[in-house]
């Protein structure tokens, strides 16, 4: 049932940061997938360039004891196959060093598409001298990664940066959560269906909780972290994103730009959050573990490890509708999904002694990707009309059956879509300096008031104040659960 494998055009893609962690644990071992689904032609080539001055073989060793690690299940011989396709070139990106190699690397006719997993400080110079040196030209791709800047300025100097030697044509600012299959199913749901379309607004639905839950600590990413917080790191992007999905007027194509330009009336429409509808926490230490700050080796730190929020979209849509989002490292259970809650019945024909029951649709990211619509029916049996709520539920792993595990991950897609030339899940420069403009004050406002995050339990839900935020409006959040 999962849509065929139609190979991409032959490319040249070049992964600066090559040897570093986010090429060793998701872009190559995606891409050899790709290459295991028969979807990268006979003529792409993948040349790894980074500073380290280690030659072709070496490069090859360290991705087939990646992709060991992190690939999941091969077959050898097709590994040895897909090392056979990588190159390597040492290149000094602040320098002069190994571009000529590199340049003398790239072939004529075939897609060029640069990715540039390193450090947004070095996205400037790479970008000059990819020009510079003559390796890119208008048919070019460049993919950078988050974090897209630390606040509105510093993405904006990062696009001004990028532009001065690319087109936004050729810019792919990698979301991953864009990539995710259900993130992308939230929209066949609701505009590949006649059912839910008309009572996706206020009138009918009370409120959306978005939640992003991770069972994970920030051990290893401190310093990164540390300096970001939950805000930015998750809420700026991946929730937004997902807010974005949820709350967007149907584009009128499955385009780039219509798609794009429907996210971006939705972040510009948020109001403002009030610091009292704004929850911040921090994991403590336990008995066993050691808590956020000992983490981050910062015993003073006030950043969040959580957060948990109330907006408001101001348009004719989602006026009167609350979303509340949350994520947060060390909570639960390793849990994401999205439930729109829909309002009571007008009437109840049945009486109060049948109870009030509400239609909630509930779409779960990840994991046990799949949908659930909470319906109203009579319990079963004499005794009168009493009602009970039962789930229509829908895993997508049941209804693929076993092609449920072909279903590519986040970076092999996106990273296909850059080699086909297709942006629409990728974000737009206005659209993340929109998402920044809506983010700066907020943490501006925690700064300026000395804010400190409220301590949650390792493997809570997190903190109490986070349960409040909701039972003060007289509802109340969906359990953290597998
Ligand atoms: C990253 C964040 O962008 O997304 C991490 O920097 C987070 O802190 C990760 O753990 C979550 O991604 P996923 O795909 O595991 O939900």
């Amino acid at each position: 049932m999962v849509s065929r494998v139609i190979p991409v055009d032959p490319f040249d893609l070049v992964i600066f940061g090559g040897t570093g962690d986010l090429a060793r644990r998701k872009i190559l071992p995606g891409l050899f997938r790709r290459f295991n689904s028969g979807q990268m032609p006979e003529e792409a080539r993948i040349i790894g360039a980074a500073r380290s001055d280690m030659g072709r073989e070496a490069f090859q060793d360290m991705i087939r004891r990646a992709v060991e690690e992190f690939g999941g299940p091969h077959d050898p011989e097709a590994l040895t196959e897909f090392v056979g396709r990588l190159d390597y070139v040492a290149v000094d990106a602040m320098g002069d060093g190994g571009w000529e190699d590199l340049k003398g690397k790239l072939r004529a006719g075939v897609v060029r598409a640069f990715y540039f997993s390193v450090g947004p400080s070095l996205f400037g110079a790479l970008a000059e001298r990819l020009r510079g040196f003559g390796l890119a030209d208008d048919d070019s791709r460049v993919v950078v990664e988050k974090p897209f800047g630390h606040d509105l300025a510093s993405a904006r100097a990062l696009n001004v940066t990028l532009r001065e030697h690319f087109h936004e044509e050729q810019i792919y600012r990698i979301d991953h959560y864009l990539g995710k299959e259900t993130v992308q199913n939230l929209m066949a749901v609701r505009f590949g269906n006649m059912l839910f379309e008309p009572l996706w607004n206020a009138q009918y639905v009370d409120h959306i909780q978005i939640t992003v839950a991770e069972t994970v600590d920030v051990g290893g990413r401190g310093g990164y972290y540390d300096k970001a917080g939950a805000m930015r790191d998750m809420v700026q992007n991946h929730l937004m994103q997902l807010l974005c999905l949820i709350a967007m007027e149907p584009p009128a194509r499955f385009e780039p730009d219509s798609v794009r330009d429907e996210k971006l009336k939705v972040i510009r429409a948020l109001d403002p959050v009030d610091y009292h509808q704004i929850v911040r926490g921090q994991y403590e230490a336990d008995d066993s573990q050691p808590g956020y700050r000992a983490h981050v080796d910062n015993q003073r730190s006030t950043t969040e490890s959580f957060v948990a929020m109330k907006l408001a979209i101001s348009n004719w849509r989602w006026a009167g509708t609350p979303f509340y989002l949350r994520t947060g490292k060390k909570l639960r259970a390793r849990a994401s999904e999205i439930a729109v809650v829909f309002k009571d019945a007008p009437h109840s024909i049945f009486g109060p002694e049948a109870g009030t029951h509400r239609n909630v649709l509930t779409i779960r990211l990840q994991p046990n990707e799949g949908m659930t619509l909470g319906v109203t029916i009579k319990e079963p049996g004499p005794g009168g009309m009493r009602l009970i709520d039962v789930p229509l539920d829908m895993s997508f792993a049941d209804a693929l059956g076993p092609d449920a595990e072909d279903v590519p991950d986040a970076y092999e897609r996106l990273i296909m879509d850059v080699i086909r030339g297709n942006q629409t899940l990728f974000m737009r420069g206005d659209e993340v300096e929109a998402a920044w403009a809506w983010t700066d004050p907020i943490i501006e406002g925690w700064t300026a008031r000395g804010d400190v995050p409220k301590p949650y339990d390792a493997g809570s839900s997190g903190p109490e104040d986070a349960l409040m935020l909701m039972h003060k409006d007289g509802r109340k959040w969906r359990d953290i659960r597998v």
